[in-house]
């Protein structure tokens, strides 16, 4: 199984910051700017972690079984549909559907989260796709992805700590930057890239640099190694 391309898009300060709360700029003029790159890209679908999703959706304790359980993926019906894909290894959000503003809504949960929890999630036609006993096998979930719903292409929309992972893993193939004309200044507010674990730094290669609205500067870089 092939896993598709993955690109992390991101929106970030020239120090890499992401809270874009803190930024002298609305959402809205940046949400123009980060969703008309995305649409240059076409991608199949987009990629976020728990917390990032969470703006979106209730959240709540962790749904955990008493121990991992090697279960089949449950996939639901996109209708022609992009993909939402969120990795939310133990369970905590509460979707209410399967439809995310015109996309299909695929959790990816580590396989110790509950049968109940899961059936849920179906019964709402939510897809489910296990990312192993901790949720680390991010490759073989995202490989059954494609393998599931013929996709090729994805987004990966961060936070920073979902991108580390990623990054570390050897999963992001493309880098597309979205850099503002801001400095945040400010120690701990997260990162582009967040990996809490040990890694190791990465060569890119410098694809194009554009410049959009506003004095943004977009790079994309291709990931050597
Ligand atoms: N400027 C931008 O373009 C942009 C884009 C997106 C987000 N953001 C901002 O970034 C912030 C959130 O970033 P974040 O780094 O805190 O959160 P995040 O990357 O959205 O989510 C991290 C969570 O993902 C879950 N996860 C599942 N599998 C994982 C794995 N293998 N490795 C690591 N985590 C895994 C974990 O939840 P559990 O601990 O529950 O397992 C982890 O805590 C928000 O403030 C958001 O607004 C900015």
């Amino acid at each position: 199984m092939t896993r598709p391309h993955i690109i992390c898009h991101m929106i970030t300060t020239l120090d890499g910051r992401l809270a874009t709360e803190r930024w002298p700029v609305s959402e809205d003029r940046l949400l123009q700017v980060y969703d008309a790159a995305v649409e240059e890209m076409q991608p199949d679908g987009w990629i976020t972690g728990r917390e990032t999703m969470g703006h979106y959706m209730a959240a709540g304790e962790p749904q955990l079984g008493t121990a991992p359980e090697n279960r089949p993926d449950r996939i639901g019906d996109t209708a022609g549909r992009g993909l939402g894909i969120c990795f939310d290894r133990t369970g905590r959000l509460r979707p209410e559907g399967e439809d995310l503003d015109g996309d299909h809504l695929v959790m990816v949960l580590s396989e110790r989260v509950s049968q109940a929890h899961v059936d849920h999630l179906a019964s709402l036609g939510i897809s489910v796709v296990f990312s192993g006993p901790e949720g680390a096998d991010l490759a073989g979930a995202l490989a059954r992805i494609g393998a599931a719903f013929g996709v090729t292409r994805l987004v990966l929309e961060g936070g920073g700590r979902i991108n580390g992972a990623f990054l570390s893993a050897g999963l992001i193939d493309e880098t597309s930057t979205l850099v503002h004309p801001t400095v945040d200044g400010q120690g701990g507010v997260p990162a582009i890239y967040d990996h809490a674990a040990d890694t190791r730094p990465r060569t890119l290669e410098l694809m194009s640099v554009t410049t959009r609205e506003d004095g943004v500067v977009w790079m994309r870089h291709r990931v050597l190694s």
